[in-house]
């Protein structure tokens, strides 16, 4: 099974056409089976960015899209249209050994992300029902900080909350976007992915515009990084790799 995960494609000012232009080529030729958009689809919230997005995914020949929030897509109102434009499911079933669980973190004109209560008690709840099942979970915002990014107060408020919940129902992987860094955080059984950004110019710490692919064979997940136009990688070969910008 294939899934890409696209994210922070920000149809708007910071959009890139050309690139994203590559992105549907690139990703087509994948044939997913699955395409996980994590969030800010639009720059501002406007409805002519939607419009525009709208006709830009659905060029992708994939069956299952599944698009989720951002921060960015809720401002100006825009948590109205979103809906409208890209209805979804929380609770995807993969093929027979897979389940992707998404969560909205992203609240009406503000940056950081939330889960909340109730939501926290239905990922619970949810995830409990698949214990059989690989289980990816999908937000917007990152769940643990990232390097490289500065002081940090845009991340998920109530983390820890979330954290318990992930860990107590066997979540294998946590699907994440917002932070525009391609990044793994590789904890004993748990995985925290997040995507760069495949289309905005707002790049960071990778000065490159990517996307991910997961690949799930015999319950085993790999996650692969791809240079939009160029190079495919494992994702963990850039935190293994990694050494400060400007250093040697
Ligand atoms: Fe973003
Ligand atoms: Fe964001």
């Amino acid at each position: 099974m294939i899934i890409v995960q696209l994210s922070d494609i920000h149809v708007g000012s910071q959009f890139q056409e050309s690139v994203f232009e590559t992105v549907i080529s690139e990703v087509n030729q994948l044939k997913p089976d699955t395409i996980l958009i994590s969030g800010d689809l639009t720059n501002e919230g406007l409805i002519k960015e939607y419009e525009k997005c709208k006709k830009l995914v659905s060029r992708f020949e994939c069956k299952k899209i599944i698009a989720i929030s951002g921060n960015h897509d809720y401002r100006n109102s825009g948590y109205l249209a979103f809906k409208k434009y890209f209805p979804f499911e929380t609770i995807n079933e993969l093929g027979s050994d897979v389940v992707l669980v998404t969560v909205g973190t992203a609240r009406p004109d503000r940056n950081e992300g939330e889960v909340g209560y109730r939501q926290n008690l239905w990922i619970e709840r949810t995830m409990k029902k698949f214990q059989d099942k690989i289980k990816i979970l999908a937000m917007h915002h990152h769940l643990v900080g990232i390097p490289d990014t500065g002081s940090d107060r845009l991340t998920v408020i109530d983390a820890g909350d979330v954290l318990r919940t992930i860990l107590d129902t066997n979540v294998e992987l946590v699907l994440c976007g917002h932070k525009h860094r391609p990044w793994i955080w590789n904890f004993k059984d748990l995985e925290i992915v997040n995507a760069g950004t495949a289309a905005s110019d707002r790049t960071r710490g990778l000065f490159e515009n990517t996307y991910n692919i997961i690949i799930i064979e015999d319950k085993k997940i790999k996650v692969d990084l791809k240079i939009v136009g160029g190079k495919r990688m494992p994702l963990e070969d850039i935190v293994k790799n990694y050494t400060r910008f400007g250093e040697e």
